[in-house]
């Protein structure tokens, strides 16, 4: 089966670690399933002068060293895919690059006698987004969007800004050039199987759907743990840290799918339409709250599995002093109908004990205690039975898990908790694709609502500001520490122990 009208996919930053070890191989797990549309040329551009041949080659070591279906170079299918490659050597802000790459597009467009269909992707440093997105501008690179013989879209790599500022004047520089509608955000997260299986489960079933809601929920967590160190990228997350690097974008996407109504459609303004509801609705943290609703640390050195890390402040590359965190535990308010006074608590972090991504839905406790319960973990907690827990786990392991009290076998009525659980590769036997192959192939259906929005970029990085600005004015307080492969500081469980409740054990 094929796919959309024929397309051309120029690929900005061709020469980078996320073309070679993401895109390409999505890309060709798309054409070895038959999925892209006849046609498609991909065209890399970078700065190094290169061959098309040689740009081949790279991208073969790639796609045979990173593709999920593990190919043999020579395969069916291979050696065409690899043909439909081209290579444009340019500078990311000179006209005289883009006339060029304009030209090679044009040619090929006439090759194959197919009109200039193009996906634009910038894999380039956030810092060349707009720079790149203004010379296709010039260039006469982007169509109409009214003209009906082709299109064109362009995906756009994260970070999207580093504050609210910044991405409001990316927003509003990109906007000057493209319409909404031909903007791609890309939030690889929305791409995951299990993260879209969020919106199915909630509003593919009718069973709990009456429950979600403050009525029945007494708090949600969401945790997303890297079991690595910050290693080659340090330079860049150190200017970054966990909540620009995590919590502004999948943590919050994640928080707005569990947390937004029901949509009118399945249709990509419908389903962000709630999501910016929800995101609009996060309460800031006001100046001098930041010690009540967050936490954050930096890890100290030690074992994570068998390699054996430095402390963040001497990793290479990270400034001396630096404030940057490594660990974030916040706790966030939705001022709304449905959550009003049920805190979402999200934490995440690099050198945690686990990689791991998984919410918990927590119900709330029946209204009278009428059972006994059983010995649980060791001990017995006299003043409550184990509360239901919904757990949909993203990341790895995929599974929705539902724990419940039984009655233990004997004459007394004693309740312990079980669990019943719904692991996905139990069930599906087929390989799930990667995440840049569903997002490539929708941004060339022209099928936005795994992407991000404009006005969503900006809910959240509204909330997102309040943070930085609360740990900006604390400059006294000394980051919290935590053992490399241990959850995190100490403070974090004292941010849940002070509303009577604690972490999931994960
Ligand atoms: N790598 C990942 O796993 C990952 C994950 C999520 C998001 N991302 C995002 O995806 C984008 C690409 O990531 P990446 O890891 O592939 O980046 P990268 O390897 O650092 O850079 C991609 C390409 O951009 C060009 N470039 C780098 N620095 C430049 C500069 N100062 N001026 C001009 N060109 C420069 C280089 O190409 P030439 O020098 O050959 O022109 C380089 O090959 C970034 O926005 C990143 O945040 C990456």
């Amino acid at each position: 089966m094929n796919n959309g009208k024929p397309t051309t996919i120029v690929i900005f930053g061709a020469s980078g670690d996320l073309t070679k070890r993401k895109l390409l191989p999505a890309l060709f797990e798309l054409s070895r399933e038959g999925l892209l549309p006849s046609q498609t040329r991909i065209v890399g551009f970078a700065r190094r002068e290169k061959s098309h041949e040689q740009f081949r080659r790279e991208m073969q070591e790639g796609v045979l060293q990173f593709a999920r279906s593990k190919p043999q170079s020579g395969a069916a299918g291979f050696d065409d895919f690899f043909a439909g490659l081209y290579y444009h050597a340019g500078t990311y802000d000179d006209p005289e690059s883009f006339a060029g790459l304009n030209s090679l597009l044009q040619e090929l467009d006439k090759a194959s006698g197919v009109t200039g269909n193009r996906l634009f992707y910038l894999s380039t440093p956030p810092s060349l987004f707009f720079p790149i997105i203004s010379k296709l501008g010039a260039a006469d690179l982007i169509a109409d969007i009214h003209a009906e013989e082709s299109w064109s879209r362009v995906i756009i790599e994260k970070p999207f800004g580093r504050d609210l500022a910044s991405a409001r004047k990316l927003n509003r520089d990109i906007l000057s050039v493209l319409h909404e509608s031909q903007v791609y955000r890309i939030d690889h997260y929305l791409g995951k199987e299990t993260v879209q299986n969020i919106m199915a489960f909630r509003f593919g079933n009718s069973i709990f759907e009456p429950l979600w809601n403050r009525r029945y929920i007494d708090h949600v967590q969401i945790t997303v743990g890297e079991a690595v160190s910050v290693g080659s990228r340090a330079g860049y997350y150190d200017r970054s840290g966990a909540v620009r690097d995590m919590v502004q974008n999948h943590i919050l996407q994640l928080v707005a799918l569990v947390g937004m109504e029901p949509p009118a459609s399945f249709a990509g303004n419908a389903v962000r339409d709630e999501k910016v509801k929800v995101l609009s609705s996060l309460r800031p943290v006001a100046a001098g709250e930041g010690n009540q609703l967050t936490v954050r640390g930096q890890y100290k050195g030690g074992k994570l599995g068998d390699n054996v890390i430095p402390d963040y402040l001497s990793e290479p590359d990270v400034s001396d002093g630096s404030r940057t965190e490594t660990y974030a535990a916040l706790k966030l308010y939705l001022d709304n109908w449905r959550w009003s006074g049920v805190p979402f608590y999200v934490r995440t972090g690099k050198a945690l004990a686990k990689r791991i991504s998984e919410i918990t839905i927590q119900f709330r406790q029946p209204p009278l205690v009428l059972f006994g319960h059983a010995e649980h973990e060791g001990h017995v907690d006299g003043d409550h039975m184990q509360p239901n827990l919904l757990s949909l786990r993203v990341q790895p392991n995929e599974s929705i898990r539902l724990q419940f009290g039984l009655k233990v076998p004997g004459s007394r009525m004693i309740l312990q908790p079980n669990e019943m659980d719904f692991c996905y590769s139990d069930v599906f036997h087929t390989e799930q694709p990667e995440a840049y192959e569903r997002l490539i192939l929708d941004a060339i259906l022209g099928e936005s609502t795994l992407f991000i929005r404009d006005d969503e970029v900006d809910a959240a990085w509204r909330y997102v500001d309040t943070v930085l600005n609360a740990w900006q004015e604390d400059s006294s307080t000394p980051i919290g520490t935590y053992e490399a492969g241990s959850w995190g500081p100490a403070a974090v469980d004292r941010l849940l122990a002070k509303d009577g409740r604690k972490w999931i054990n994960l």
